[in-house]
């Protein structure tokens, strides 16, 4: 049996990939390593296999934790482990310094203490910027970073950690950086499920700005192959931009899902914009295509339907998150730009 070390998979991209891996490969078993913070959730890995899906409650930040979880000789490291969400950092950045600089650090040191084989870091496209909204241009894998927010700050500052490494001890390491996911089991603190969600309770959709940002969007599912192919076919020492060539603007996918839930537009409400808010992303995904031979499965139109569909069936998912600490969350970060 192989055996994935896997942090951060009790959140959403993290769960995809476990149960992804526990589907798609028989000879790998998984050690899932997840601080449980406000973004991790059990009910994500219900389904997992216990044969083959271990979990350990730990931080990345904390080395000890990490070393009594991970075995001698594992055979790689997936770190999904981070703050995720843009408006968390722009309110307060510290703890994106700690976990998603400090803990990719950690880790790496416990790549050396262990013999893992390889260290995959799931980083995402933010780290270089913003583009302009001339459709001409695209990120590509010698763009360079420029990170805008303070959690593209810290995701960048990951990777050049992730370098520093392999430069130094020789680490065997593979980034990824993916556009905007959507899919099953989101947070509903990021557009798409947060717009389900709200729509579904009639209550008013607040779009940041003039609505016409473009975020390129990809199913999570589509996401977490690549990051397997990345493991399995990834050069050592490359990083792949990954996106769906989805580009979409907010008012755009807005509408579509008010639209799919047949509720009226009118729930629409445009909002002070996101500070320092990025105007564009979109990644051209050539590399990936053709040296990892991956390609996105799911069309924009079947992943929406079924991510609807999704927080339709599971309301009571979404209902305890909307129930505990999410509330205030959600009080102190909108009830000034809706007037409440
Ligand atoms: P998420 O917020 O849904 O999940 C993060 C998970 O990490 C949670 O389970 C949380 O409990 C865990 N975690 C947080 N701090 C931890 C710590 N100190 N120690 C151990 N576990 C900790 O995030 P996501 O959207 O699933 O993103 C996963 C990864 O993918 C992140 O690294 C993110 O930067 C990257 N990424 C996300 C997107 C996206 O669109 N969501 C796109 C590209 C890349
Ligand atoms: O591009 C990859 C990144 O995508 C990931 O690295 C991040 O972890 C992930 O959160 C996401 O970042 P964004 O900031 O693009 O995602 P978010 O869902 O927060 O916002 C998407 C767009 O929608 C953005 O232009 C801001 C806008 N928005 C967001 C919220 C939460 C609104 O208009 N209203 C809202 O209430």
């Amino acid at each position: 049996m192989k055996v994935f070390f896997v942090t951060g998979g009790a959140g959403f991209i993290g769960s995809a990939f476990v149960h992804l891996v526990l589907r798609e490969r028989q000879d790998v078993s998984i050690i899932d390593f997840d601080a449980l913070t406000y973004a991790g959730n059990l009910e994500n890995l219900k389904d997992a296999d216990p044969a083959r899906h271990r979990f350990v409650r730990g931080d990345i930040r904390d080395k000890e934790a990490v070393l009594s979880a991970l075995p001698d000789g594992a055979d790689a490291i997936f770190n999904f482990a981070a703050e995720s969400h843009v408006d968390r950092s722009i309110t307060s950045a510290s703890e994106f310094v700690t976990t998603n600089v400090l803990g990719t650090q950690v880790l790496l040191d416990c790549v050396r203490a262990k013999n893992v084989g390889r260290f995959v870091q799931v980083s995402t496209d933010e780290v270089m910027g913003s583009l302009p909204e001339d459709d001409s241009a695209f990120f590509l894998e010698d763009s360079p970073l420029q990170p805008n927010s303070p959690y593209a700050a810290s995701k960048a500052a990951a990777e050049h950690f992730v370098r520093a490494a392999r430069e130094t001890f020789g680490l065997d390491t593979v980034i990824t950086r993916c556009g905007n996911n959507y899919g099953p089991r989101q947070f509903p603190e990021k557009l798409i499920p947060l717009m389900i969600a709200n729509a579904m309770r009639n209550e008013p959709l607040p779009v940041y700005g003039d609505g016409m940002n473009v975020r390129d969007w990809i199913f999570v599912d589509d996401h977490a192959r690549a990051i397997l192919a990345a493991y399995e076919c990834g050069v050592s020492g490359s990083h792949y931009n990954v996106g769906a060539r989805n580009e979409r603007r907010n008012i755009e996918v807005v509408r579509s899902i008010l639209d799919a839930l047949g509720k009226p537009h009118s729930l629409i409400r445009y909002v002070q914009d996101r500070l320092g808010h990025d105007r564009r992303y979109a990644i051209d995904a050539t590399l990936v295509e053709n040296e990892l031979g991956w390609k996105p499965a799911t069309t924009w139109e079947d992943g929406l339907a079924a991510t609807i569909d999704w927080y339709r069936n599971n309301q009571d998912w979404v209902e305890h998150i909307r129930n505990g600490a999410y509330r205030e969350y959600y009080r102190e970060m909108y009830a000034e730009k809706l007037g409440n």
